[in-house]
């Protein structure tokens, strides 16, 4: 009786999201084909290309269905900051993210800003020192280059921003192992799509990494205890259950530890792929090389427009909030549309401004001198149909929920691309390699990662 009640309720739910139509000022409406369904598995399986089609189809806003939900996703990027500063109408995520953010906050980059970052040089260079590489001076080693930059990046970030010890080097090793099981099935697990043997592999590494983040075995030091520390004390004070305490740590982990190695990865590829941006860049450290080490990050605009080019073309991080109510918003071109309560929208800046043709002549190619001007300086100054671009490139997030750890993040890919270009002799295997393309499973997951890998063989500098 109960099951037949259940599933009338069911089909009659079902049908009422079926006849879903477009109301007066509603953004154009797609459902697809397949009923609740909709576009769930193109969005999933490529959403950069699913929205650039729909993008073509429908313009700068439109709203899909997929998988039972209704998402509005937004492409003026002129709008981005104002339409999301209204953080009533839009919720920006759960609870426990948003005590994540503010005691990121409060105890990593107001208090600790300045030792975190001395720390984070200090950790670096015990990390790239011949016994830590298990390298001897001018001897050659191969690798690929995105685990020789995601361990690194990854061992260090960890070190500093978990106050972890760092005398134990298989140990941390293998916390980068486990961490690297679970990453790769992030997107996969985001969408439950994961087959039984991923969902193992995926559960014993968060089990393993449980155990390691438990914060009786980081907060060693008493006098500073690390910020993961006050985190869980404070989601333990909030009587936040252990299984959410759990998921909230591994979250943490991946959003602190998981885009500053893949985004050093395409820095150094974008490099060892085009000689004249690679002797551009050397010969900027070169002129900054009397400097003390303090000064040696701050005036390096060739750098910089580097780095601006690589997260252009590879930060994908897919910005959703929550309708919580009707809101009217307004686009650039004074067109108004209604959102609907109970609906998502979505913001996807790596179509545009990233890789608006309009904004960016040639989006695919890299440039490393696009955010230069002819004088030098950095070049802020984009334009689209005559109109200027409030920000050419999004990869922080918007103003609403700016990326805390950014310039912790800048700071860690500089020290390692400085340190390895100035302190190692760094090759490609293959003379004429090609990067590798980009994992279109990856998008909506922050900084890109490749489909495959670019073989190096380095040595450090006698
Ligand atoms: C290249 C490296 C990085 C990129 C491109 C990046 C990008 C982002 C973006 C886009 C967001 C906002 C997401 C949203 O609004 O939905 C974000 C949030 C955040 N990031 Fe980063 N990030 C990077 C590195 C880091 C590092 C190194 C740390 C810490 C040391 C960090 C800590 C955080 C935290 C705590 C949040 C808040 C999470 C939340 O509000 O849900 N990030 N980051």
């Amino acid at each position: 009786m109960m099951w037949t009640a259940l599933l009338l309720l069911g089909l009659a739910v079902l049908l009422l999201y079926a006849r879903r139509t477009r109301r007066r000022n509603e953004p154009p409406l797609d459902k697809g084909m397949i009923p609740w369904l909709g576009h769930a598995l193109e969005f999933g399986k490529d959403a950069a290309k699913f929205l650039t089609r729909m993008k073509q189809k429908h313009g700068d806003i439109f709203t899909v269905r997929a998988a039972g939900q209704y998402i509005t996703v937004l492409l003026d990027s002129n709008c981005y900051d104002a339409v999301l500063s209204d953080v009533v109408s839009l919720d920006q995520t759960s609870y426990a993210q948003v005590l994540m953010k503010r005691i990121f906050i409060k105890s990593l980059c107001q208090n600790y800003c300045h030792l975190e970052n001395f720390s984070m040089q200090n950790n670096l260079q015990h990390l790239v020192t011949p016994s830590e590489m298990g390298l001897k001076v001018s001897e050659w080693k191969k690798d690929g280059l995105f685990d020789f930059c995601y361990s690194l990046l990854f061992k260090t970030g960890y070190l500093t921003v978990f106050g972890a010890e760092k005398n134990n080097s298989a140990a941390l090793a293998e916390i980068y192992e486990e961490f690297r099981r679970f990453d790769k099935l992030l997107p996969k697990l985001a969408r439950t799509t994961e087959n039984k043997e991923e969902k193992q592999i995926a559960s014993s590494a968060r089990e393993k990494l449980w155990k390691w983040l438990t914060p009786s075995r980081l907060d060693r030091k008493p006098e500073r205890q690390s910020w993961l520390g006050n985190y869980v004390q404070h989601l333990q004070d909030e009587g936040v259950d252990a299984e959410t305490q759990r998921r909230a740590m591994l979250l943490q982990l991946w959003v602190t530890q998981g885009n500053a190695g893949p985004a050093a990865f395409w820095v150094l590829g974008y490099l060892l792929t085009h000689p004249e941006a690679l002797r551009t860049v050397r010969e900027e450290i070169q002129g900054g090389k009397h400097l003390r080490p303090e000064e040696k990050q701050k005036n390096t605009p060739v750098f910089d427009s580097v780095l601006t080019e690589t997260l252009r073309l590879t930060a994908a991080a897919l910005i959703t909030r929550e309708v919580k109510q009707d809101k009217k918003i307004c686009l650039s071109n004074g067109q108004e549309y209604q959102l609907r309560r109970g609906d998502r929208l979505c913001i996807f800046p790596f179509i545009s401004p990233q890789m608006d043709p309009q904004i960016h002549q040639q989006p695919e190619m890299f440039q490393f001198d696009r955010f230069l001007n002819a004088d030098g300086t950095k070049k802020k100054d984009f334009f689209k149909e005559g109109l200027r671009v409030k920000n050419p490139s999004v990869p922080w997030g918007t103003k609403d929920n700016l990326c805390p750890g950014r310039q912790f993040a800048v700071s860690a890919i500089k020290e390692l691309v400085f340190t390895i270009l100035t302190g190692f002799d760094l090759e490609l295997c293959e003379k004429n390699a090609k990067l590798p393309l980009v994992d279109p499973s990856r998008y909506g997951f922050g900084i890109l990662q490749p489909a495959g890998d670019l073989e190096i063989r380095y040595r450090i500098r006698s």
